[in-house]
């Protein structure tokens, strides 16, 4: 049976804004991410995600979409796109574009339509339009609170200059959420999907997947039930995975079917869901093709934790312990690893930050590599690069950040402009004007041209590890017996496993050296340097993961 080309790929996540910037304007664009795209085909990755690109008011850096069929200006025109998607093809790339389906921009025509039309008119009623509550619907119609701060209702001001309705918006006020249980709605997006299927696109990511519908009667939160950017995860929320979602993605499903040729069209789901079990539900085999590991990435540097994820991981894909059956090209779930995006502090500051972090984010990509599934890189995270935490707040454009008062830090740390080559800022990310973000001076040491010369660099090992990924029989696309196999028995805080045939991988989560028992073979691939090889031992240092190469014995 073939296997569908996502089930084992490396996607490479590219955040336009901040990859690279081909006008000299000092924002990413799709010009320069055409100029840049033989830097993800020479680290080796199958595929690439494209982070919204489509017209908008850029009040959530384009997740607020005003037209979802045009490019924004900033970013280019729609001939950039048809070219990134042919040069990407040529390359072998696969291309993922986000679709952003739970809100529009408040600059939509939608939205202006419905702020012009009436109360209870078909332009309304594909927004979430209600009534306040108290005297004079002064209050918003129910408790609930904005992922950004403050409720998630605005009073708008009716045609007529009276005080108005309300609007949901689970984001900004500039995102109003559209209404999922209306039928116009679903058909409308299924357009926005055709139109870039047609375009030639291989996939879409699934903004906010799990908020489309809410519950009938958008009941209060009872009190208590954490909400905000505090409620991300963990509470069941009236806003969040509720059953009708899954109809709308069986009709998805069927239309990327239908487009199927020789390779699947493919969705992925964000859905920030705490428990594997219900992120699988997005992946039945009518449904969505993946969702987003987010349980592994919120494990930490957490052994333990870990190897529960892991284990959960592989499971809710089907295996149930046992070898799952290798679905088809249009069918089945894969499991998949995710360590960053745009919306997390990097993975180097997360584990600990310095060369702690460092160690541990180079560990942690080896062993989210040596499992079976796909793996989801995010840009810069295969340069090591770190979170830029202190970014002065007048640069800082996150609305986390604005609409908190700066009392979340929000998320440009992680979006600052990719350093390319050179000795100062703006490191070639742009021939121009000065990145949108600014860039440490210290990046000076881990641009690409810096870490191309480098053997023993992060941008090194991850070249190396996806090469060794794409050859060796028990790993990747060639791997015939997926499942991982836990070696027991070794001292705590050590995770290591097996995969058939030949491949052994070890990860020392502990603060010191450990001594691993390893088989005949050969050390493959390690995130820092190992050793001595004594008999049958191996020396591994703290924060250090080892591919090994063996006869298919593993003792200990
Ligand atoms: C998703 C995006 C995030 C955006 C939010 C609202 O979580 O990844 O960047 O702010 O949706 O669209």
């Amino acid at each position: 049976m073939r296997r569908g080309w996502w089930q084992d790929a490396i996607f490479y996540q590219i955040y336009v804004r901040s990859f690279a910037d081909g006008d000299g304007d000092g924002v990413g664009d799709l010009g320069g991410v055409l100029k840049r795209l033989p830097h993800v085909r020479d680290l080796g990755a199958d595929a690439i995600w494209l982070t919204p690109f489509y017209r908008s008011p850029m009040v959530d850096a384009g997740y607020d979409v005003a037209d979802p069929r045009d490019v924004d200006p900033v970013f280019g025109t729609l001939v950039d796109a048809d070219r990134v998607f042919e040069r990407a093809h040529d390359l072998g790339l696969k291309v993922v574009v986000d679709v952003v389906p739970n809100h529009t921009s408040h600059e939509s025509a939608w939205f202006a339509a419905a702020l012009a039309a009436a109360p209870g008119s078909v332009e309304r009623s594909r927004y979430l339009f209600r009534d306040g509550r108290g005297p004079n619907g002064a209050e918003p119609p129910n408790n609930w609170l904005s992922q950004f701060g403050g409720p998630a209702w605005t009073r708008i001001t009716e045609p007529d200059g009276a005080f108005g309705q309300w609007y949901l918006h689970l984001y900004t006020p500039a995102q109003p959420d559209l209404n999922w249980r209306n039928l116009e709605v679903r058909s409308e997006y299924l357009s926005i999907l055709r139109f870039w299927l047609d375009r030639g696109v291989d996939g879409f990511r699934i903004d906010v997947a799990h908020g489309l519908v809410k519950a009938l009667g958008l009941p209060d939160v009872p009190d208590g039930v954490p909400q905000g950017w505090a409620g991300r995860l963990g509470h069941r929320l009236p806003y969040w995975d509720q059953p009708e979602v899954h109809d709308v993605y069986r009709t998805w499903r069927r239309l990327l079917d239908s487009y199927a040729g020789p390779d699947a069209r493919i969705a992925i789901a964000e859905a920030w869901l705490p428990e594997p079990a219900r992120l699988a539900a997005y992946t039945r085999p009518d449904e969505l093709h993946q969702a987003f590991n987010f349980p592994y990435l919120l494990a930490g540097w957490d052994p333990d934790r870990l190897r529960e994820v892991i284990d959960e991981t592989l499971h809710a894909a089907g295996s149930g312990g046992v070898a799952p059956t290798r679905a088809t090209a249009s069918g089945g779930a894969a499991p998949n690893w995710v360590l960053g995006n745009h919306d997390v502090a990097r993975a180097v500051t997360r584990f600990g930050g310095g060369r702690v972090g460092v160690a541990r984010a180079r560990a942690a990509a080896l062993l989210e590599l040596a499992l079976p599934g796909s793996v989801y890189l995010y840009q810069g995270d295969e340069l090591g690069l770190p979170e830029v935490e202190d970014l002065a707040a007048e640069v800082r454009r996150d609305p986390v950040f604005l609409r908190s008062g700066g009392r979340l830090p929000g998320r440009d740390g992680c979006r600052v402009p990719i350093p390319w080559a050179g000795h100062a800022p703006p490191f070639d990310f742009s021939a121009g004007g000065a990145p949108w973000l600014p860039q440490p001076a210290s990046w000076a040491e881990l641009t690409v041209e810096a870490q191309e010369r480098d053997p023993d660099s992060t941008l090194a090992l991850y070249r190396a590890a996806l090469r060794i990924r794409r050859t060796h029989p028990a790993l990747g696309v060639n791997s015939t017996s997926p499942w991982p196999t836990w070696v027991d028995g070794l001292p705590a805080g050590v995770l290591a496993f097996t995969r058939e045939p030949g491949f052994a991988c070890a990860v020392n989560l502990t603060d010191g050296p450990v001594s691993v028992p390893v088989p005949t073979g050969e050390l493959l691939l390690a995130s820092a340097p190992v050793g001595p090889v004594a008999g049958d031992r191996l020396v591994v240092p703290s924060d250090t993961t080892v591919w090994w190469s063996s006869d298919g014995r593993v003792s200990g």
